[in-house]
C-alpha cells in the first residue's frame, strides 16, 4: 500500500468513474436520458463488451460464467481465500434509466480499481460482477439464481418474457440452458454480497438522508392470466349476450388495486401488460392475457395476497361467465439482509460523515437470490422524485459518488 493510503482515507476515483458512467449510459441510450438494455439484447451485449475492454484496459482479469455473469476479479485476499462479491446488472427494463444496475457495476469496478493501486491486503479476494437479467425481461433474477445454484429447470420452459425470447437471447450472447444450469459456485468459497443502487423511491429524499442501509427485500411473485370469452360481432351482439373478456380483465385490475390499499399495508399489485385477442374494433374481445405481478414484504403476506388475488380473479371470470386460465411465471422470496452487512455500511457512513437510514426495498435485487447463502448487503441512495423504470429515473451526481465511497469503504470494512 502506498505511504499515505490507510484504507479510512482511500476514496473513489470521481472523474474515472463519470467517465465510465457517462460512456455506459450511451449503449443502448434512448436520447431522453434512458436506456433500452433488455437482457441479452444487443444493446445489452453491446454494453457487456464495452465493460470487458474497461476491466482489460484496468489490467484485471475479466470472466465470464455459464450463465453470461461478467466479472473483473482482483487478488487482494489469502491465495485460496474466498472472495467478496461486489456488483449490479447492466441490463435494463424496456425503456428504463441510465442508473438503475449500471451505477452499482461501476462502482464496483471503481472499487476494485481502487483497492489493486492502493494495495491493501483484505481478508477476501474481490470480485465485481454483472448479473444477468435482474430485471426480468427474461426470466429475472436469472444471473444470480444460476450462481445460487437456485433456478429450477423447469422456469426455463415458461419464463416470465417468453420461452422464444429466452432462446434468442442465449443464442445471441452464445449461452445455452446446459451452461445456466452449471454457473452455480459453492458458497463455501465466497464471503459475501455488496450492492450498491439508487433506492427507486422518495423516502432517502423526504427524510434528508444521504444513505440508505437495506434493511430486506421485497418478495416478487409473477403471473399470466387469461381471461377467455367469446368473439361476437360488436354491433350486432346484445350487450347482456357478450361473453366479454375485456371486461374481466379491467375488473380485476380495478378489483386488485382496491384490495391491495385497502387490505394489504405496505404491498403492491401491479398489470403491467394486456393482450387483447383477436383485438379488433370491431370484435368482442375473445381473450384478454393479463401480467401481473405482486409484492409484499414478508412471505406470510406474500402468500395471503396470492391467494386473495387468484380468488378474486376466478371470482370475476364466473360473474362475467368467463373461463380463467392461470400460469404462474415467477417467484421470488423476501429476503432480510446481513446485520454483518449493514453494521459495515453504517460503520463506513459514520467514516464519510454521511447521514444515513434503515429501509426496506420495494425493487427486486440480486442481493435477494444470495442473503440466505452469505452475509448481502445494499446501499441506496436517494432517487430524485422518486422515479425509476423510466428514462426520467436521476440522481444527483454527489449522491452517486457518495454511494460509490460507501461501497468502497463497507468493502474496506466486511469481515472475512
Ligand atoms: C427490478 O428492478 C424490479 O424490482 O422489478
Ligand atoms: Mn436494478
Ligand atoms: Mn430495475
Amino acid at each position: 500500500m502506498s505511504n499515505n493510503s490507510v484504507p479510512e482515507s482511500l476514496r473513489i476515483n470521481p472523474k474515472r468513474l463519470k467517465s465510465d458512467f457517462e460512456a455506459l449510459a450511451k449503449i443502448g441510450s434512448t436520447g431522453d436520458g434512458g436506456v433500452h438494455r433488455p437482457a441479452l439484447s444487443p444493446a445489452h451485449l453491446a454494453a457487456r463488451d464495452w465493460l470487458r475492454e474497461r476491466i482489460a484496459a484496468a489490467g484485471l482479469e475479466w470472466r465470464q460464467d455459464g450463465a453470461g455473469n461478467l466479472s473483473a476479479f482482483l487478488p487482494c485476499g489469502p491465495e485460496n481465500g474466498k472472495t467478496l462479491l461486489l456488483g449490479s446488472h447492466l441490463d435494463s427494463v424496456p425503456y428504463g434509466g441510465r442508473f438503475d444496475g449500471a451505477l452499482g457495476v461501476l462502482a464496483a469496478l471503481e472499487t476494485l480499481r481502487v483497492v489493486q493501486e492502493a494495495g491493501p491486503s483484505l481478508p477476501f479476494n474481490l470480485e465485481a460482477i454483472d448479473f444477468t437479467d435482474e430485471e426480468g425481461t427474461l426470466v429475472g433474477l436469472l444471473g444470480s439464481r444460476t450462481l445460487a445454484g437456485k433456478l429450477d429447470p423447469g422456469e426455463l420452459q415458461n419464463p416470465r418474457g417468453g420461452r422464444q425470447a429466452l432462446l434468442e437471447g442465449l443464442e445471441r450472447a452464445g449461452l445455452t440452458e446446459a451452461g445456466l444450469l452449471q454457473a452455480r459456485r459453492n458458497p463455501e468459497t465466497l464471503a459475501g454480497y455488496l450492492e450498491l443502487h439508487i433506492e427507486q423511491g422518495p423516502r432517502l429524499a423526504q427524510a434528508g438522508a444521504e444513505i440508505g442501509i437495506v434493511s430486506a427485500i421485497t418478495g416478487i411473485v409473477s403471473y399470466r392470466l387469461a381471461f377467455i370469452g367469446r368473439a361476437d360481432h360488436a354491433g350486432t351482439t346484445p350487450m347482456a349476450d357478450r361473453l366479454d373478456a375485456a371486461q374481466g380483465a379491467s375488473a380485476f385490475t380495478l378489483a386488485a388495486r382496491r384490495s391491495v390499499m385497502h387490505d394489504f399495508p405496505g404491498c403492491v399489485a401491479n398489470v403491467g401488460d394486456m393482450q387483447f385477442s383477436p383485438g379488433a374494433f370491431n370484435i368482442v374481445p375473445a381473450r384478454v392475457d393479463l401480467s401481473l405481478e405482486f409484492r409484499a414484504p414478508k412471505v406470510e403476506t406474500l402468500e395471503r395476497l396470492e391467494i386473495s388475488l387468484l380468488s378474486q380473479a376466478q371470482e370475476i371470470a364466473l360473474e362475467n361467465r368467463l373461463e380463467l386460465g392461470v400460469e404462474a411465471l415467477g417467484r421470488h422470496a423476501p429476503a432480510p439482509m446481513s446485520t454483518g452487512a449493514q453494521k459495515a455500511i453504517a460503520q463506513a457512513c459514520d467514516r464519510l460523515g454521511l447521514k444515513s437510514m434503515t429501509l426496506h426495498s420495494g425493487a427486486g435485487h440480486d442481493a435477494q437470490s444470495l442473503a440466505d447463502l452469505y452475509p448481502a448487503g445494499m446501499i441506496f441512495i436517494p432517487s430524485t422524485g422518486g422515479a425509476s423504470h423510466s428514462p426520467r429515473e436521476f440522481s444527483a451526481w454527489h449522491d452517486c459518488l457518495n454511494g460509490a465511497n460507501t461501497l468502497l469503504q463497507a468493502t474496506l470494512l466486511m469481515e472475512g
